[in-house]
Order: C-alpha cells, then sequence, then structure tokens
C-alpha cells in the first residue's frame, strides 16, 4: 500500500461525498450558504475523515458504512478551524491555502458558518440511516469529543495560556490532548463503533488515537515554526505572534519531533491487537503525522 495515493484517494472520496451533505441553498442568507460552502471546499487534508473510515475498516467493516460519521466529523472539525481564525482567537488570514471564513465574509457570518456546521453535522448523523444503538454511541462519542469538555474546552485553555510563561507541561498536554486530540480519537472510534468492533478493538483504538492525537498538535506546532506557508496553507510564525506555549517553546524543534515519534510508537503500539495486513493503513498514517510537511 502507497500512502501518498491512499490519502489521495481517500481525500477525494471524502471531498466528494461531503458536498452530498449540504442543505438546498435558501432563498434568503446565501451569504451563510456560501460561507460554510466555502469552509468546506477550500481544501484540507480530510485526515480525521480518513481516520473514521480505516478505524471501520481495521474492525471488520467496510469504510462505506461510515462515510456519514467521517463527513460529520469533517464539518466539525472545519467549524473548529473557522472559528479558531477568528480576529477574537488566532486572528489569522490564510487557511487552507486561502483567505480564512472571517476575512472573505466577515466576523459575524463565520461565527454563523461555525454554527451551522456544527449543527448541520448532528443532524446528518441524527439522520444517518443506521443501526440505531452503533449510531447513539457514533454521536455520543463524537458530541463529547467536541463539547465543553473536549475541543472547545481544549481552545478555551488554550486561550488562557497565551501570553503566560508559567503554563507547565501538565497543562501544555491538556491543552493538547483536548483541542486537538479529542476530536482525533473520536474519529478512528467513531469508525471502529461503526464497524461493529469488540470492546478490546475500540480501547485499543482509542489507545492509538489518543497518542496520534497528540503527536499530531505536537508536529502543527513544529510546523508553525519550520513550515513552507506555501505547503501548510496557513499561515506560519501565529503562535508566536500570539505569545502560545507550545511544545517548540519546551522542547526545542528535535525534542519537540522526539516527543511526537515517541507518541506515535505507542500508538502502533496500540494496533498489535489486530492482524498484520489489517494494520496497515493506521500504522502509516502514524507515522505519516511526524513526517508530513502540510
Ligand atoms: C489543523 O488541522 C488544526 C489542528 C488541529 C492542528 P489540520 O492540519 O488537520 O487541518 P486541515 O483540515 O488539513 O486543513
Ligand atoms: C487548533 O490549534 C485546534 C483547533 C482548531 C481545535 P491551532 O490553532 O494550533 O491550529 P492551526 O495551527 O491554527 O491550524
Ligand atoms: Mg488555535
Ligand atoms: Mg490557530
Ligand atoms: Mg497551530
Amino acid at each position: 500500500m502507497e500512502l501518498q495515493t491512499y490519502l489521495k484517494e481517500r481525500k477525494e472520496l471524502i471531498d466528494r461525498e461531503i458536498l452530498r451533505y449540504l442543505p438546498p441553498e435558501p432563498p434568503y442568507g446565501k451569504k451563510l450558504y456560501e460561507a460554510v460552502k466555502y469552509s468546506l471546499t477550500v481544501g484540507g487534508k480530510r485526515l480525521r475523515p480518513i481516520l473514521c473510515l480505516a478505524g471501520c475498516e481495521i474492525v471488520g467493516g467496510s469504510f462505506k458504512e461510515a462515510i456519514t460519521p467521517a463527513c460529520a466529523i469533517e464539518m466539525i472539525h472545519t467549524y473548529s478551524l473557522v472559528h479558531d481564525d477568528l480576529p477574537e482567537m488566532d486572528n489569522d488570514t490564510l487557511r487552507r491555502g486561502h483567505p480564512t471564513t472571517w476575512v472573505k465574509f466577515g466576523q459575524a457570518t463565520a461565527v454563523l458558518a461555525g454554527d451551522a456546521l456544527l449543527n448541520r453535522a448532528f443532524e446528518v448523523l441524527a439522520d444517518w440511516d443506521f443501526d440505531c444503538k452503533r449510531k447513539v454511541r457514533v454521536i455520543s462519542e463524537i458530541a463529547s469529543a467536541s463539547g465543553m469538555l473536549g475541543m472547545v474546552l481544549g481552545q478555551q485553555c488554550d486561550l488562557d495560556a497565551e501570553g503566560r510563561d508559567d503554563v507547565s507541561l501538565e497543562e501544555l498536554l491538556f491543552i493538547h490532548r483536548h483541542k486537538t486530540g479529542r476530536l482525533i480519537t473520536a474519529s478512528v472510534v467513531a469508525g471502529g463503533i461503526t464497524g461493529g468492533g469488540s470492546g478490546e478493538e475500540i480501547e485499543a483504538l482509542r489507545g492509538y488515537g489518543d497518542s496520534i492525537g497528540l503527536a499530531f498538535q505536537i508536529i502543527d506546532d513544529v510546523l508553525d515554526v519550520v513550515g513552507s506557508q506555501e505547503k501548510l496553507g496557513k499561515n506560519v510564525g501565529s503562535d508566536l505572534e500570539r505569545g502560545k506555549t507550545t511544545f517548540v517553546k519546551f522542547f526545542g524543534i528535535e525534542g519537540a519531533k522526539k516527543k511526537a515519534e515517541e507518541e506515535v510508537k505507542k500508538a502502533v503500539e496500540f494496533l498489535k491487537i489486530f492482524p498484520a495486513q489489517k494494520r496497515e493503513p493506521l500504522e502509516k498514517i502514524a507515522r505519516f503525522i511526524v513526517e508530513r510537511e502540510y
């Protein structure tokens, strides 16, 4: 399996499918629809939906079963980016290679577009024609990972830590695990639940997700310092400008990369309960997370 081809094919699948989950265009207030569509279609790696499909497959399901939760998760992730870029948050102007939603449509519409994406995600999940017990578990998993004890809490803690030089490693880990880790874990776990994974399999996927989720944000911190704006499609140097506490601040570039690599090793260990052949995509995705340049 060649990872770049795999990621490309899966990204193209999500790019196509996600459009089918947009509601019809309304007669008035078209600006909201335009802002939602823009945010969802300008790009993105689609890593979380790809993890969701792969989580479904590793427990023996077909990736096709998991397209709905995969697209719903990408809507929630996209909303989190739209809000994250707002002037009152990270004040960024470039995202996915294009002007941020607030730059293009104004701040009020960017707030509403985020709200719309979040609500649409749960509408799409509620309307999903699927085994009800599994569906409710998937919804609960995604809601708790995104909400006030999940990503949203992490975002508040990230803001609270801005400009402070007394942030401990413990607090930084809490921030990263919440603002980024929780939704990444929920992605692969939601896939596993959809595919009918056993309790042991779901817990292995949770361990894997927690480790790659942390590694993902550590490398995001690294790329904010050493990455190319063109490849990343977003502003670099933003963390330093905002006085964010990052893994780079604690450990330096090489030290942070080493921490991320340790997490990837842990992640791969969690997969050992699955047959070797089935593990390949999630193993390779874990490595991609630390080796990526975008
Ligand atoms: C960026 O996520 C925000 C973080 C949680 C670090 P991605 O790097 O997955 O962004 P896209 O979806 O590819 O644009
Ligand atoms: C963002 O972390 C996490 C969420 C959007 C939930 P960052 O603020 O570091 O993400 P980027 O670097 O702007 O993509
Ligand atoms: Mg942020
Ligand atoms: Mg940001
Ligand atoms: Mg960042």
